[in-house]
């Protein structure tokens, strides 16, 4: 190699590790950031529903219908699917997305941290499994 293909090659390294640090979804942030929800979900083989319901397989499912769990009616009668962008807005402002809803969160400011949390959660099927 050339040394100016080999200063070359440093200077994309430079510029691309840093910028893929930023854009990339990371799991264990995610788990990280987990950490805000824990006091009411729970996710896993043995979540259970606690003050929230359990987070098990939650994307692609309808909101308000896991078992067992007392929904407030906003929640139950939303017809919210799920999915990466309606998670993204209901977890920025849980009340301003989905009004009367009784999930006493203020909701996560971060865009990192939502995508970190999607990846966390997105681990887990409907058994709480890791896929
Ligand atoms: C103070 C308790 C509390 C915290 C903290 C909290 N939640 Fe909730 N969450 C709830 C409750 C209660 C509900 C049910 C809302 C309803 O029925 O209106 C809920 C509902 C949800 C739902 C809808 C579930 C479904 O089955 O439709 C999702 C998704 C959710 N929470 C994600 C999160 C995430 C992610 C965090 C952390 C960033 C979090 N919540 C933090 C209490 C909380």
């Amino acid at each position: 190699m050339t040394t100016k293909t080999t200063l070359l090659l440093a200077l994309l390294a430079a510029i691309a590790v840093p910028a893929s640090a930023v854009l990339a979804q990371s799991v264990e942030d995610g788990e990280d950031v987990f950490k805000k929800c824990r006091a009411c979900h729970q996710v896993g083989d043995s979540a259970k529903n606690v003050v929230g319901p359990k987070l098990n397989g939650l994307f692609g499912r309808k909101s308000g219908t896991i078992e067992g769990f007392n929904y407030s009616e906003a929640n139950k009668n939303s017809g919210v699917i799920w999915d990466e962008a309606t998670f993204a807005k209901y977890i920025a402002d849980p009340k301003g997305f989905m009004p009367g809803n009784k999930m006493a969160f203020a909701g996560l400011k971060d865009e990192k941290d939502v995508k970190d949390i999607i990846a966390f959660l997105k681990q887990f099927d409907a058994d709480g499994k890791k896929k």
